[in-house]
C-alpha cells in the first residue's frame, strides 16, 4: 500500500493535467450509502433501483404529481443536507489548491466537494442542491423555490422565472441525458488530461464509465483506482494500477506524500 500512495504522489506531482473522478464510495465515510458496495441501496434493495429506472418516464409523463410525490418521500439517500465532507473530499480541494488536480467530475449529487471546497468541479449527474429547467437548461438553487407552499398553493409544477419551462430536479434520472454543458465539459477534460484519479466508483455506469476508456486512448496518460473492490476498469486494466481500500484513509496519505515530493 506505501508503495502505491508513493507511486500515486510522484505520479501526481509530475503530470501536467491531472483531474479526478468520483462516485459514491468517496461519501460512505461521511454516512452517505453507495448503490453497489457490500451495504449498497441498489445491492440491498433491487426493488428501489427498479423503481429509480422508471422515475423519468413518471416525470415525463405527470410533472406535478412526480413532484408533489417527491416532495414528500424520504430521499433514498438519507438526509443529504445534514452530511457533511470527509477526508477523502477534502484531499481533492487540496490537490485543486496546491494546483495538482485541475478539475473533479463527479457521480455524486450530495454536493460534498463543493462544501469541502473544490471550485473547478463537474457535477455529472446533477446535484440534490440545485433544480433546472427541462426546456432551457437554466439551474437554480433549490433553496429558492417553497415546494411546500407551491403544494399548498396548487402552483406545481414549478416554472421556469426565465422561459416558463417545466423545471426538475437538477439530480440526472435513469434514461434522461446527461445535461449537454456538463457532458461536454466532462469529456474535454477526459480528452486533455495526462493523469485520471478515480475514487471510489464501481464504474458500471454510463456515459460517465466511458471517461477512462476515452483517457485511455491516448499515450502518456496515468489512471489510477483508489477503491475499496477491483472494477471493471481494474480488470480490463483500463486503469494502471489500484490502490484498495479506503479513499478517506488513502487520499490524505497521497496529499501528504506529494507535499514531501513538493518540499
Ligand atoms: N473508499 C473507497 N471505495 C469505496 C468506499 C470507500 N470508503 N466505500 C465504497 N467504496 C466503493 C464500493 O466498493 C464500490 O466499488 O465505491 C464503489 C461505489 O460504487 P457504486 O455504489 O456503484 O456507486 P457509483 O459508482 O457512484 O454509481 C454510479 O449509479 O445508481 C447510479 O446515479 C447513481 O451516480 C450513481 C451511479
Amino acid at each position: 500500500m506505501e508503495r502505491s500512495i508513493e507511486r500515486a504522489a510522484k505520479d501526481l506531482a509530475g503530470s501536467g493535467y491531472a483531474i479526478a473522478l468520483t462516485g459514491a464510495g468517496i461519501s460512505t465515510e461521511s454516512g452517505i450509502r453507495d448503490f453497489r458496495g457490500p451495504s449498497g441501496v441498489w445491492t440491498k434493495d433491487p426493488e428501489a433501483e427498479r423503481r429509480a429506472y422508471l422515475s423519468y418516464q413518471r416525470f415525463l409523463d405527470d410533472p406535478k404529481a412526480w413532484w408533489r410525490e417527491s416532495v414528500t418521500a424520504a430521499r433514498i439517500l438519507g438526509d443529504l443536507d445534514k452530511a457533511e465532507p470527509n477526508p477523502g473530499h477534502y484531499s481533492l480541494a487540496e490537490l485543486e489548491r496546491l494546483a495538482v488536480l485541475k478539475c473533479v467530475i463527479t457521480q455524486n449529487i450530495d454536493a460534498l466537494h463543493e462544501k469541502a471546497g473544490t471550485k473547478s468541479l463537474l457535477e455529472y449527474h446533477g446535484s440534490v442542491s440545485k433544480l433546472r429547467c427541462v426546456s432551457c437548461g437554466s439551474r437554480f438553487s433549490r433553496a429558492g423555490f417553497s415546494l411546500e407552499k407551491m403544494i399548498e398553493e396548487d402552483r406545481l409544477p414549478p416554472r421556469c422565472p426565465q422561459c416558463h419551462g417545466v423545471i426538475k430536479s437538477d439530480t440526472v434520472f435513469f434514461g434522461e441525458a446527461i445535461p449537454g454543458d456538463v457532458a461536454h465539459r466532462s469529456l474535454e477534460e477526459a480528452e486533455r488530461c495526462d493523469l485520471m484519479l478515480i475514487c471510489g466508483t464501481s464504474a458500471v455506469v454510463f456515459p460517465f464509465a466511458n471517461l477512462p476508456r476515452i483517457a485511455r486512448q491516448r499515450r502518456g496518460v496515468t489512471i489510477i483506482e483508489v477503491n475499496a473492490e477491483p472494477t471493471p476498469l481494474t480488470e480490463e486494466r483500463v486503469s494502471d494500477y489500484l490502490i484498495q481500500g479506503k479513499t478517506g484513509e488513502i487520499l490524505p496519505e497521497i496529499v501528504k506524500a506529494v507535499k514531501n515530493i513538493r518540499g
